[in-house]
């Protein structure tokens, strides 16, 4: 064998390890400590933990009452941020279960914009007004999704520990 020949066996001989090493990396998947399993058993256990809209609306929940003591506060600043949290975790809750977005169309084109607005008058009898009309349609979008017991009314007990 003359050296061409045995340098050109030697480089396919590296070439196919390397070829080899990589593919067994790629089937190879990282494995958590409780997130175990294939691809598929993982994403569907981290999906799981994530949680629902039931998830989502336990934040809205929080937003709504954090929204109501700014308001009665006029830290509008912090009603404002109340807000928009509270847009994004419902956008984020549509991207987890889409069928829930159609009932709450009313409530994301009118009703938060209308209620982000308020927060921009500096007026707490304006914003306590747009905050019932607000609260009526979370109530409506409940009745829609057949949930309608749970009925949202205005916060009586201030929990929060920010204030203004
Ligand atoms: C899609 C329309 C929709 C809108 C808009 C909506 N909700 Fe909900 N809400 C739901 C659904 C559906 C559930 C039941 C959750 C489930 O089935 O996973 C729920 C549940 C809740 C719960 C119970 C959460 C729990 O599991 O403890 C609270 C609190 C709540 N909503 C508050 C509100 C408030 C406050 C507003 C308005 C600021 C609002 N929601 C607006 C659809 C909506």
């Amino acid at each position: 064998m003359n050296r061409t020949l045995i340098t050109l066996i030697f480089m396919s001989l590296m070439a196919a390890i390397a070829i080899s090493s990589c593919s067994t990396n790629q089937t190879e998947s990282a494995q958590g400590e409780w997130i175990t399993g294939t691809e598929q058993e993982k994403l569907s256990l981290i999906e799981d933990h994530l949680g629902g809209f039931g998830r989502t609306m336990m934040e809205v929940g929080y937003r709504y009452t954090e929204l109501y003591w700014a308001g009665q506060d006029e830290n509008w600043l912090y009603a404002a941020y109340q807000l928009e949290e509270m847009e994004e975790a419902l956008e984020n809750g549509f991207e987890r279960r889409p069928a829930r977005a159609a009932s709450a169309e009313t409530f994301m084109q009118n009703s938060l914009p209308r209620m982000m607005e308020a927060t921009q008058e500096n007026n707490r009898d304006r914003f306590h007004d747009v905050f019932q009309s607000f609260t009526l349609q979370c109530n409506m979008c409940h009745a829609l999704e057949e949930v309608a017991f749970i009925a949202i009314k205005e916060p009586q007990v201030r929990a929060s520990s920010v204030r203004f």
